[in-house]
């Protein structure tokens, strides 16, 4: 079937314009303000267009995987307002975060119905194609949960490898990136083999996603960013960058890097200075940078063998490149 593939553009406005039509103008509205205001704020949307840049590989009406594709944008806020209270974080997408603006309380029950606003938005993929679409979502709602319950425990480890922060991310953050896709060519028609293509597409891009965004959390301009910077390092984040740092730390800078890593109640801006000024001698972020184009190449080495043609899967290629170079 010949049509014309959508640009990111035309993707995302669709998502916007699907997303204002959910009405989150309801009572009590100590519980849906919260919603409103965290889905209002925006965010990049990324994984409610991967669904539907997936689909579009296969059907033109994208209209069809449109509910689905907000399902995992909702899930994805859900995520995030228990990920705040989780990580102490008190600015997303420059503004304050829920349990800040409002308390922890509202953060975790406005979170939980997101949640079940996801499920709902999801139980409406076409007919046929709900078991497997409900199936791959449920696994993968599982997998986040693990994978933030070992982000959680590895701030308290030492002796976290290179292998468990993988493994950590992907759990945590690539496999929902890997689930859009795979719910858009599921809806879209696609052959087993292909969906699976691109949920290995979305596993290493969301592997690279990551890398980025715990680079950007020490790296990056807070403006742009939209989060506190530092963020990471206060918490003693495993990240790919505390963890070679780790590795590679000898004499004082060893010393200075476990001070810094047992004091109790340290003072911000020092402990984050500190440590980002030990990851500068030790180059650490190259190291970073090096892993994200290392999946950058695999998950365009499996977009290559999706089976459409090549001009189709610009835009994907494009979405992906363009995320290894943002700034929030
Ligand atoms: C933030 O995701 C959480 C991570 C997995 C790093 P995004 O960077 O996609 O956040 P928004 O939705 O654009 O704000
Ligand atoms: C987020 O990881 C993963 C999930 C929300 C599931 P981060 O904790 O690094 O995300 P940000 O930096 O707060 O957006
Ligand atoms: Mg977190
Ligand atoms: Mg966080
Ligand atoms: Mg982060």
């Amino acid at each position: 079937m010949h049509y014309p593939i959508k640009s990111f553009e035309v993707i995302s406005a669709i998502v916007n314009e699907a997303l204002s039509t959910i009405d989150l103008n309801k009572q009590p509205s100590g519980l849906y303000e919260p919603i409103a205001y965290t889905i209002n704020l925006g965010g990049k949307r990324i994984r409610p267009a991967l669904t539907l840049m997936a689909f579009n590989l296969f059907h033109d009406d994208v209209s069809r995987a449109v509910m689905p594709a907000l399902a995992v944008e909702f899930f994805h806020n859900f995520t995030l307002l228990h990920d705040d209270i989780m990580d102490k974080a008190s600015v997303r997408r420059g503004q304050p975060t829920v349990h800040v603006k409002w308390d922890e309380n509202t953060a975790i029950l406005s979170g939980d119905l997101m949640q079940i606003i996801a499920y709902e938005l999801m139980r409406q993929a076409p007919e046929k194609t709900l078991q497997d679409v409900m199936q791959l979502f449920n696994a993968t709602a599982i997998q986040v949960c693990e994978g933030q319950q070992y982000d959680m425990e590895y701030e308290s480890r030492e002796d976290v490898t290179p292998e468990e922060y993988i493994e950590m991310i992907r759990l945590k953050t690539a496999v929902l990136l890997a689930c859009a896709l795979k719910i858009g060519a599921i809806i879209g028609g696609a052959s087993k083999q292909d969906a699976q293509y691109l949920y290995d597409f979305g596993i290493h891009v969301g592997l690279a996603f990551q890398l980025k965004d715990d680079l950007l959390d020490v790296y990056g301009t807070p403006e742009t960013f939209g989060k506190e910077l530092g963020g990471d390092i206060l918490c003693n984040k495993k990240t790919y960058l505390l963890i070679y740092a780790k590795k590679l730390a000898s004499g004082e800078l060893q010393k200075s890097l476990n001070y810094w890593l047992t004091i109790e109640k340290p003072n911000s801006n020092e402990k984050i200075n500190a440590i980002t000024d030990i990851y500068n001698q030790l180059n650490v972020k190259k190291i970073c940078e090096d892993a994200m184009d290392f999946h950058f190449s695999k998950a365009i080495a499996v977009l290559d063998k999706v089976g459409v043609k090549k001009d189709k899967k610009q835009a994907l290629r494009n979405l992906a490149e363009n995320l290894m170079h943002r700034n929030d």
